[in-house]
């Protein structure tokens, strides 16, 4: 039963001194680094497709059943993350609830959220680069723009993207929370310009039919959305680094979520007011949106923060896996080399520079919408794993402390478990056996790596 083996709060808490993260955000930063990782690709792009395909008009009934579920996770996220504030997320949460194997499958999946979106993330910045740069008249050739898949060689702007932004993280957390909330205050900009260029334009007569493809397709719309919401977990991955977790990242979470909900919601309710549904299948639903009623200047404004958002997004993503991959090496399930610190920028620089490389690689040689279905899954099936840890603490240890006690936590925590469970059946059956064999290799690489090298493990050195 030794894969069952827990590791307690109090040694998940003491970490040894020189593998300990500097603390030094705020509440202020995290809501910041939430919104960061939020607002992206989901608003600026999948918006469109949803309502096209799915959702129409009701795309924001599906905002509201995804956001509901996201609400859920947050406060079972902010319950955990207030109780261990340390790096890890998802991924030590379950080591503390639920035993090391479930913790690695949880780390391993977390994978998908991360670095497998953020592979995604950069392909669809590239897109809206190579958009920009044509406009301006400058087109670059298809063979550095486009996938191997999709008739290129590489998409050269998205692995260039990935590669400067773990070079910034590489130089320091703060300097990178820094660039971060100056993008984000664009991308903020931006939406506030299409907002106030839009709201006076709606035509409530594109309202109607208020869903064309019935109950089912705002389902359904509600799966491909939920990717509007991944990284607002990414605050807790920070919470290490925060310098007062117990009040900072329960803020921080709940903050950004709700910031970004209202705003997709008025985001989307304003695009399908301008134009109809039916056109709004393309890689710049705002943008395009904008132009339909008059405003390309609006529009071109709109592109250019859209293209600040995703980088911010690209920013977190990165960050939080390589957050996750040194909670992970630090409790012997990855190689220990990964764990140093850079002497001068004391950032886990190894780490870092590895997941860049990844990353790259995804956004590079990977088309997107193959890898991008997969990521909604992996951070579904992580809300719903850290909802029950939630619950297993409550009744397993019900006097611990709790700096941020969830309210009604079993009512919140039973509905996070199974309002994220129907996202995950509205996902296509490809995505869930390429999820199934995700995490066979997974168990995989834990029964052979993870269980006899980590440091619970007998035979671990001290
Ligand atoms: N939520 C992020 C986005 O929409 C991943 O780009």
């Amino acid at each position: 039963m030794q894969w069952l083996r827990i590791k307690s709060i109090e040694q998940l808490l003491s970490i040894e001194e020189g593998k300990k993260l500097h603390r030094q955000l705020t509440a202020f930063d995290l809501t910041l680094l939430g919104i960061g990782c939020i607002i992206g690709t989901g608003i600026f792009v999948l918006t469109g497709t949803a309502s096209a395909n799915y959702a129409g008009p009701a795309l924001v009934v599906s905002f509201l059943l995804a956001g509901f579920a996201c609400g859920c996770a947050a406060l079972m996220y902010a319950e955990l993350a207030s109780m261990v504030p340390v790096s890890g997320s998802a991924y030590t949460y379950t080591y503390a609830t639920m035993g090391e194997a479930a913790a690695w499958i949880m780390g391993w999946n977390l994978i998908l959220e991360y670095a497998v979106s953020a592979g995604a993330v950069s392909a669809g910045w590239s897109g809206y680069f190579v958009g920009i740069l044509k406009t301006g008249g400058i087109e670059l050739p298809l063979s550095l723009t486009a996938v191997p898949a999709n008739g290129g060689i590489m998409n050269l702007p998205a692995i260039l993207i990935s590669l400067f932004v773990t070079f910034l993280l590489v130089l320091g957390t703060r300097e990178s929370a820094r660039f971060n909330a100056i993008l984000v205050a664009i991308k903020l900009v931006a939406i506030f310009i299409f907002l106030i260029i839009a709201v006076p334009n709606i035509n409530t007569d594109l309202w109607e039919p208020f869903m064309p493809y019935g109950f089912s397709g705002v389902s359904t719309g509600a799966a491909l959305i939920f990717f509007a919401y991944i990284g607002f977990d990414a605050v807790s991955t920070a919470a290490e680094e925060t310098k007062n977790p117990n009040r900072d990242v329960p803020i921080g979470l709940i903050a950004s979520l709700l910031i970004c909900t209202v705003l997709y919601i008025v985001v989307s309710a304003t695009l399908t007011g301008i134009a109809s549904y039916k056109d709004l299948d393309n890689a710049e639903p705002l943008a395009f949106a904008l132009r339909g009623i008059g405003y390309n200047w609006g529009s071109a404004l709109v592109a250019t923060g859209a293209l600040a958002g995703i980088t911010t997004v690209l920013l977190v993503l990165i960050y939080g896996q390589t957050r996750i991959f040194y909670a992970m090496a630090r409790d012997g399930m990855l190689p220990q080399g990964l764990v140093k610190l850079h002497p001068r920028y004391k950032t886990p620089h190894v780490i870092t520079i590895i997941t860049g490389i990844v990353c790259a690689g995804f956004a590079g040689f990977m088309p997107i919408n193959e890898i991008a279905e997969l990521s909604n899954i992996g951070t579904l099936f992580a809300f719903v794993m850290v909802s029950i840890g939630v619950l297993i603490m409550r009744s397993a240890k019900p006097d611990l402390h709790r700096p941020f006690r969830c309210p009604a936590v079993w009512v919140v925590g039973i509905l996070a478990v199974l309002s994220c469970g129907y996202l995950m059946i509205s996902l296509p059956t490809l995505t869930w056996e390429r999820f199934f064999i995700w995490s066979v290799i997974g168990i995989l690489v834990y029964a052979f790596y993870g269980y006899r090298k980590s440091l619970l493990h007998p035979k671990a050195s001290g």
